[in-house]
């Protein structure tokens, strides 16, 4: 069996384009939606990450503002920057890169920023919303994860669905948004004891553990979903310097159903529904002032 691939750059070009019809309608009513962006430090992934959210924005007629902090600038700095661009009407999304710099208390910074303004969805109270299965902003990862199981019609109601990684930027909301589609829901990490038991019973495999090609083709169901949401630079071997994922893609893609590429898979799609996020905000702030 040859998997479907999952075109994550063919479906975040489609959602893209009604983004910005609807960010070209918000500013013809006068609200431009604005994203501000905070990069703490020296991360070159996380320099990439910002560049490409911007440069995202700017394509979505979405105005951004970015804010870069040396890695060794104190934390009150970055919430005072916070608590005004929470008081500014014209900005509707604010995001801060992560990882910070280890004198952050990170989950302290998150909470500064305005649940209303948190297009990130990491806040604890979008975060507990989300565990009630309440209306909240998602987390744009696993967000983009379930637009794409969307666009291959899988049924989630009583799948089999199995979540490699436990983080709160990934693993954690995704397991969260597949049990509230329904689904049956294993999350897997570092301490699972016989890995591969769990994920050959998956119907939906999502991989997101930051090691690369390490989902291979025995671990995977027959017909299986397969989302890989690792984006890894090879350090060694002929392969060296590219991007590959946490998956093996040449061994998965026999046996799956249907996969995601790493690139072109769900990093395309993050950067998306941060966007949506942002136009959902700026409709909302509209509506509030009768626009
Ligand atoms: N670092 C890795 N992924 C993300 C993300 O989606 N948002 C932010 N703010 N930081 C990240």
């Amino acid at each position: 069996m040859t998997a479907r691939i999952i075109d994550g750059n063919a479906l975040a070009a489609r959602v893209r384009g009604e983004i910005a019809d609807r960010a070209a309608a918000l500013s013809a009513r006068g609200v431009q939606p604005c994203l501000a962006v905070l990069l703490v430090g020296v991360d070159p992934a996380s320099a990439v990450y910002v560049r490409n959210k911007v440069a995202a924005c700017e394509k979505a007629g979405i105005r951004s503002l970015r804010f870069d902090y040396p890695q060794d600038v104190a934390q009150a700095d970055v919430m005072a920057k916070l608590a005004e661009l929470n008081a500014d009407p014209s900005v509707h999304g604010i995001l801060v890169q992560l990882p910070l710099p280890p004198q952050f208390d990170e989950a302290a910074v998150l909470e500064a920023i305005s649940v209303a303004k948190d297009v990130d969805g990491f806040h604890a109270e979008n975060v507990g919303r989300l565990s009630q299965n309440q209306e909240a902003f998602l987390p744009c990862t696993p967000h983009g994860v379930m637009k794409m199981l969307e666009s291959v019609d899988v049924k989630l109601a009583g799948a089999e669905a199995v979540v490699i990684g436990r983080s709160n930027i990934v693993g954690k909301p995704m397991a969260m948004l597949l049990t509230n589609a329904g689904a049956t829901v294993t999350v897997c990490h570092s301490r699972t004891r016989d890995l591969a038991f769990h994920t050959r019973r998956a119907d939906i495999l999502v991989a997101a553990v930051g090691k690369p090609r390490f989902v291979t083709g025995d671990m995977v169901k027959p017909g299986a979903v397969v989302i890989d949401v690792g984006i890894n630079r090879l350090q060694n071997g002929p392969d060296e310097g590219k991007l590959c994922g946490d998956v093996d893609f040449a061994s998965a893609s026999e046996v799956a159903g249907a996969i995601t590429p790493v690139p072109g898979g769900v990093g395309p799609m993050t950067i998306t529904m941060l966007l949506e996020n942002t136009v959902i905000s700026a409709d909302r702030a509209a509506r509030a002032v009768g626009k």
